[in-house]
């Protein structure tokens, strides 16, 4: 999968489809080829060395040798490039400047862990291999490892660099970027997120055009309002067609992906800790690790792409016990309460929930300290005597026995002021000495940097998971962080406060889910507000949006596929007129959207009408026998909502015997044009049978031809079409 020629120091990376190549030049790491597989790597088209006006050089007898214009793999800053560079340092004497130069690599099998920080792993060596470059810079002592992961069978790259202080000095990372690489041309539009609380991932597509383009986060989380991914596609590219490369960073804080053209047309793309208020003090010996910034290139449009992700990030980056169960459809209370929990009303839902099928009962805020509503008590975990006056354990117990599974909402990272613990340690949130400490939700953010503070949530939240029988957790972070700073860091620190909080996030989940093996863990960020990969390694799947409207989630969904699995995606029906958005939908459409996600209800069961109740019990049986294919299958996208207001989607088994097929129909029109559903990704030379009509056909037929979907009047339809392989 890696080769390397000693003659030309050419390094090969050969994927299942894609190849990635690099050169050292006089020591210089370029960057020659990413893209569609090659059998080899002979250099058809070598870098060319053109003297361009204003572009410096070292070597007078080489003029054409320079930073300013050639491709570079891990661009360094102050020796010519004017482009951003990947990384940059400042020395004891006040420079910036370093030239990090090839020193030695070495390829093994397999992948090694990432200190501290989540990223993509091996179970066994044979199923990756591994290039790690080393470069020092001759005159500070700085080294950096460049190490690139190629995948036996996933067609993706993991790149990360290993920073070293190998002088007798101390010295600053400013910026350290986990990738950074240059495209010898710029005909791409790129892709990004945008979007807000309650209306995440919005898919934003646009022509990269000269000069900069940066989406990032300074939020102390990878937050709704943007995602640490991005892709360049080229202009032509479809979802099922043509170029994309995809750029997604395992990380779930402060970011920065960057786009520049510079006047060549050549691209300079790159992904990592926003460099923004940061910066990280490197004393003699020590290191610093980046987050892995995963890289796809897929010659199938947007959809191959995608479908990398899926896979490599379900069963490559997510894990535990939960990995490859199947996952428990759960009842919220959250909708049906808020914050009036009241036991006898919460043995109420319960049973109704498991009369209807709900596998998974999960009690959400409200239920401990004196929380009457979002003013007071983050912090306290103790179990509210007015509201549950039997306790975690017998509720829990009483839950249990009607053959439900208990789960429990905690939001550990905060603090309310009006708390136990803030009364005792008004020094333990981030604050900065003499300033205002800036509310969001009336609550402040503990600064998980300190261990202090990382051993006493967990042991609070530990004490409350061993008391009771809980099975399940909802993981809830409701704020961004202001006042970045640290009680505990000496001033030349403090800006490292943002990156030390997610390493103590991470600490804390991975002592927390590895002591509780048997907890499913559950993400959220006032919904989708912390989506990312770094958060998949430790809960693996996510609340998506705290906007349950099926209309708004079709868009939600779709965009949130871009890149990650639909079962990692939690996705509820609630009730009408929706709290969010006070549309009224049919419970049907309610549920088809729900079922294209990880599958639950937020509502209270005991206003139902029977017929609903009757309806739900159905929407269950029926998600029991799909959520394999839900869970395990190829998610394909057919319709856009961005684009056509409708949406449509299909997942495909893994062995292409089972399929199935979503429409939603969003507005009626008059003279609207009759609507086709076509399949993708079935296997064309199949006959597939239609699991309620018993009508065969082809799979070819289906994909080409398709299906007609139902010509109805009225807003808001779903259609389900549901085929197997037709055995014979
Ligand atoms: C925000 C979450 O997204 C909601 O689902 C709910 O858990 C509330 N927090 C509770 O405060």
């Amino acid at each position: 999968m890696i080769q390397y020629d000693g003659e030309t120091m050419r390094f090969h990376l050969q994927g299942r489809g894609s190849s990635y190549v690099l050169q050292i030049v006089n020591g210089c790491l370029l960057h020659l080829y990413w893209g569609r597989r090659l059998q080899a790597a002979r250099g058809s088209s070598p870098i060319v060395f053109t003297p361009r006006s204003f572009a410096p050089y070292h070597d007078p007898a080489r003029r054409g040798f320079s930073l300013s214009t050639l491709p570079l793999e891990y661009p360094v800053y102050g020796n010519g490039d004017f482009r951003h560079p990947a990384y940059q340092v400042r020395l004891r004497d006040g420079s910036t400047i370093t030239d990090l130069q090839y020193c030695s690599h070495q390829i093994y099998w397999g992948k090694k862990k990432l200190p501290g920080l989540p990223a993509t792993y091996v179970q066994d060596d044979q199923e990756a291999e591994t290039l790690e470059i080393t470069l020092r810079d001759p005159v500070s002592g700085l080294a950096a490892i460049l190490s690139y992961t190629v995948f036996r069978d996933y067609d993706a790259i993991a790149r990360s660099v290993l920073f070293l202080n190998e002088s007798e000095a101390p010295m600053d990372l400013l910026r350290a970027l986990s990738v950074c690489l240059d495209f010898r041309d710029d005909r791409f539009d790129s892709l990004t997120f945008y979007g807000g609380h309650t209306y995440e991932r919005n898919i934003n597509r646009r022509p990269l055009a000269p000069g900069k383009w940066i989406v990032d986060s300074v939020r102390g989380a990878s937050s709704p309002q943007h995602d640490p991914f991005f892709a360049l596609v080229r202009p032509e590219t479809t979802e099922d067609q043509g170029e994309a490369y995809g750029f997604s960073l395992v990380y779930s804080g402060n970011f920065s992906a960057e786009m520049e053209v510079d006047s060549y047309h050549t691209v300079r793309a790159s992904l990592g800790i926003n460099p923004f208020d940061f910066s990280w003090r490197l004393d003699p010996g020590e290191s610093f690790q980046t987050p892995e910034a995963v890289l796809v290139y897929s010659g199938r449009g947007l959809g191959g792409m995608s479908r990398t992700y899926h896979d490599l990030y379900r069963s490559r980056l997510s894990r535990g016990t939960f990995r490859d169960q199947i996952r428990p459809i759960l009842m919220n209370s959250w909708e049906a309460m808020y914050f009036k929990v009241d036991e006898e009303k919460i043995l109420k839902l319960a049973q109704e929930a498991a009369t209807l099928g709900i596998e998974l009962f999960v009690l959400d805020d409200g239920w401990f300290g004196r929380r009457d509503n979002d003013r007071s008590s983050l912090g306290d975990w103790t179990v509210d005597r007015r509201k549950l006056p039997h306790g975690l354990a017998w509720l829990s117990a009483r839950i249990h026995r009607m053959g439900l599974k208990f789960g429990l909402w905690f939001e550990p990272e905060m603090v309310s002021p009006d708390s136990e613990l803030y009364r005792k340690h008004p020094d333990w949130c981030l604050h900065v000495p003499g300033r205002p400490r800036s509310l969001s939700r009336y609550q402040l953010v503990l600064d998980l940097s300190r261990e202090d503070v990382r051993e006493e949530l967990v042991r609070s939240v530990a004490g409350v998971l061993s008391g009771a029988e809980i099975d399940y957790v909802k993981w809830d972070m409701n704020r961004h962080m202001t006042e970045i700073g640290s009680a505990r860091l000496p001033p030349e620190r403090q800006r490292e406060t943002a990156h030390r909080y997610m390493l103590g996030l991470y600490a804390i989940l991975e002592k927390l889910t590895g002591r509780f093996p048997n907890i499913l863990f559950e993400n959220c960020s006032s919904g989708g507000g912390r989506f990312d990969p770094g958060m998949l390694y430790y809960m693996p799947q996510t609340w998506a949006s705290d906007n349950t409207d099926a209309i708004s989630r079709l868009s939600i969904q779709y965009g949130t596929s871009l890149v990650y699995p639909p079962i990692t995606t939690g996705a509820h029906v609630s009730s009408v007129p929706n709290h969010q958005v006070r549309r009224v939908t049919p419970l049907s459409t309610r549920g088809l959207v729900a079922m294209s996600g990880n599958f639950g209800y937020e509502l209270d069961l005991g206003r139902l009408s029977d017929a609903e109740k009757l309806e739900i019990r159905r929407q269950i049986t029926f998600y029991k026998e799909i959520r394999p294919l839900i869970q395990f299958g190829a998610f394909y996208r057919i319709v856009n909502p961005f684009e056509e207001g409708d949406a449509a989607w299909c997942f495909v088994s893994p062995d292409q015997k089972q399929a199935i097929g979503f429409y939603f129909r969003v507005m009626a029109d008059p003279s609207h044009a009759l609507r086709v559903f076509r399949f993708k990704g079935l296997d064309p030379k199949l006959f597939y049978e239609n699991i309620v009509t018993g009508d065969v056909f082809g799979g070819d037929e289906l994909m080409s031809s398709g299906l007609n979907v139902p010509d109805e009047k009225g807003d808001f339809k779903s259609y389900v079409w549901r085929f197997r392989k037709k055995e014979g």
